[in-house]
């Protein structure tokens, strides 16, 4: 399995900017700026043979199995008004005005016709922390086993939509608390961008899956945290770079692997996005700790570990067993084990490190975590920016 590197990002994103019409203007901030759009761009924006209302019609059903309500978290952040409007960061300025070239658009550039069988080998069974295993064998490979990839397939999808709503609401207190135009405008690009994440893998659970799973206590305490706390340079630790840098890694392995064209498709269009994504993060980020006392930088040592820990919980699947009524401890021990599973957790961390290094914070402290972790041999990878 070969994990994909940054190169092949910026290829299918260079693929998918060939197919935007005026894409040829400006790619990463090398060529001449556009002064003009030509008139044909126009048309094309607006397609008067769509019926937008009809559209959205038929996004009302809920999912047959999922969570519903709303749920009130109250934050507390500064808000910081910038009235220098003048670009002062040309890399995040370079940034923003790229994705803006390559935005695409979840409802047409999706091959949504496709039909999905939901108990399908979707996402390959060597996905699966039970596979091959004792409980595996004895499950009936016509009726159990179907049961089980839908449901473990909904639960690996269900938390990278939820994932994708934590970063829609962090990116949008990113735009209220950074301090530079440049900040803002590409926090504001990225909103729309984890919109169209969270569509598309909404759709894809309601319409092809047909089951949604509630997000998973880990992944929870971590978005609570990144949200709720007031210090800027944590919101952009907490989602920039850890949790960004975990859908990196995921996102890349699910687009390698997957056996089903629509998933494959979502996740190859999403990827080049959060790229971009995480080298916003460590632009931001960069210089942040030089100075920093003591104190304050060990609150930092102790959250990227203390996540990391959380993050490499997240895929243990604990709900799945509990609703299929598999026997749990033994189901968690197997998943523990499978040396499918150590090896797919520490490839999530194939950014993260590097990411970590490059900013400054792979410390003594935080070394020793991810030593312990089993994740430091990443600390020479390519960082993201
Ligand atoms: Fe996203
Ligand atoms: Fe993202």
């Amino acid at each position: 399995m070969r994990f994909p590197s940054l190169g092949s990002a910026s290829k299918m994103a260079r693929q998918l900017a060939r197919r935007v019409p005026f894409s040829g203007l400006v790619l990463s901030g090398e060529g001449p700026v556009p002064t003009e759009r030509p008139s044909e761009v126009r048309l094309k924006r607006s397609d008067e043979s769509v019926n937008y209302t009809e559209f959205a019609k038929t996004q009302a059903r809920p999912a047959r199995i999922g969570p519903s309500g709303t749920e009130p978290l109250p934050v507390a952040h500064e808000l910081v008004y910038t009235w220098d409007y003048a670009s002062q960061r040309t890399d995040l300025r370079a940034l923003y005005e790229k994705s803006k070239d390559l935005n695409w658009n979840a409802r047409t550039d999706l091959p949504w016709d496709a039909r999905v069988d939901p108990e399908g080998q979707n996402i390959p069974d060597s996905f699966n922390p039970l596979f091959g295993s004792s409980v595996w064998r004895k499950l009936d490979p016509k009726t159990e086993i179907p049961r089980l990839r839908q449901h473990m397939t909904s639960y690996v999808l269900s938390n990278f939509l939820h994932g994708e709503q934590g970063a829609l609401l962090a990116t949008s207190q990113l735009v209220a608390v950074a301090p530079t135009p440049d900040a803002k405008f590409y926090a504001a690009a990225q909103v729309f961008d984890e919109a169209r994440h969270v569509e598309a893998y909404d759709r894809y659970l309601r319409e092809k899956i047909e089951l949604v799973y509630p997000i998973s206590p880990p992944l929870r305490t971590l978005l609570d945290t990144v949200l709720t706390d007031s210090r800027w340079d944590f919101k952009y630790l907490g989602m920039q770079i850890m949790i960004e840098g975990i859908a990196l890694g995921a996102f890349g392995l699910i687009h390698k692997t997957a056996e089903e064209p629509l998933i494959c498709k979502i996740t190859e269009m999403i990827l080049q996005d959060e790229s971009r994504h995480v080298a916003f993060g460590v632009l931001s980020l960069k210089d942040a700790f030089k100075e920093m006392k003591e104190s304050e930088l060990r609150d930092r040592e102790d959250f990227i570990v203390e996540s990391s820990r959380l993050l490499r919980e997240r895929f243990v699947g604990e709900e799945v067993w509990e609703r299929l009524g598999l026997p749990k401890a033994e189901c968690n021990a197997l998943a523990l084990e499978s040396p499918f599973m150590r090896m797919f957790q520490s490839l999530l961390f194939s950014k993260i490190v590097p990411n970590v290094r490059k900013l400054g914070l792979l410390t003594p402290r935080v070394r020793k975590g991810f030593e312990e972790l089993g994740v430091i041999e990443y600390e020479t990878w390519e960082a993201s920016a």
